[in-house]
């Protein structure tokens, strides 16, 4: 058994992550290349991958940005390509990449639904299959699937969301069981609130408006009072599980769930 260095952790290995540009995408990058990874950050806004880069490269880090949106099955191979030639075979593939449209079930239309399934879940789908080849030629790999409180009790809001983060739980099961003979693991990790622009913001992937965002004094309390340990969560405290889960530390689990939520869960 391996016994990983406490400070690089991620000494060696080669990381793709989706939704690298955002706030908990961006938090998992620079803290594996912190930790030794040389990273591509992937994201279909090109220029929040590249500020993350950047700050990479700035730090001393190893990483590339990539445009990619997951949705697209040739971009994935362009992706893993780019990453490849410039690092090696990849070991971790994280995947952020993700939508939601708080509307009601009787408000959803089938755009909603099918962007929030293309990009959190077939996108989920689509990496995997785009990476594994890769993971071969590593000598294995982690997969790091993004849950949700969803993927644990999904409430009456956006159907579409409820089905994508149950999916993941079904998807994470499948690649563990599919590739642990190949010394590849898959994780899902499960976040409460955490304070980023997916709940704050107007962005289209995940549209806020007073009624949604936690902006709006009422909304953040709301999730405050849903969260025993009494704080939202932040972008680091699901990167810092990212971290272990993507290293050696983590050999022997796969097929599992990590819940970081404050005990929003509970
Ligand atoms: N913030 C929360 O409270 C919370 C809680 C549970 C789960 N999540 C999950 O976390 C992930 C989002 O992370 P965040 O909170 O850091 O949000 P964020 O909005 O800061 O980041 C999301 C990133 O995904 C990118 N993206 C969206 N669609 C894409 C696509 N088709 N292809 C490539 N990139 C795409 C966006 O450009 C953005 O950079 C989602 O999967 C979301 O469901 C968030």
């Amino acid at each position: 058994m391996s016994t990983a260095n406490f400070g690089e952790r991620l000494a060696g290995k080669v990381a793709i992550v989706t939704g690298g540009g955002g706030a908990m995408g961006g938090a998992q990058s620079r803290l594996f290349a912190a930790h030794g990874a040389a990273v591509c950050v992937a994201d279909f806004n090109l220029e929040a991958g590249e500020a993350v880069r950047n700050d990479i490269v700035h730090s001393g880090g190893m990483a590339i940005a990539h445009e990619l949106d997951v949705r697209d099955e040739a971009a994935w191979e362009a992706c893993v390509s780019a990453t490849e030639e410039e690092y090696g075979p990849v070991s971790i593939l994280c995947n952020n990449a993700g939508a939601n449209f708080r509307v009601s079930f009787d408000d959803q239309t089938l755009d909603m639904w099918n962007i929030i399934m293309d990009t959190g879940l077939t996108g989920a789908f689509l990496g995997i299959k785009a990476v594994v080849p890769s993971m071969r030629r590593a000598g294995g790999g982690a997969i790091l699937n993004m849950g949700s409180l969803a993927s644990i009790r999904p409430g009456g809001g956006s159907p579409a969301y409820a089905a994508q983060k149950m999916g993941m739980v079904g998807l994470n099961r499948a690649a563990a069981a599919s590739y642990a003979k190949e010394n590849i693991r898959s994780i899902i990790i499960s976040p409460g609130h955490v304070d980023t622009p997916f709940i704050r913001g107007n962005n289209p992937h995940s549209p806020n408006d007073e009624s949604t965002s936690i902006d709006n004094p009422e909304n953040y309390n709301k999730r405050l009072s849903g969260t025993p340990m009494g704080r939202l969560m932040m972008p680091e405290d699901l990167a810092n599980a990212f971290l272990f889960a993507a290293s050696d530390e983590a050999s022997g689990v796969t097929g599992s769930m990590i819940t970081v939520d404050g005990g929003a869960a509970l």
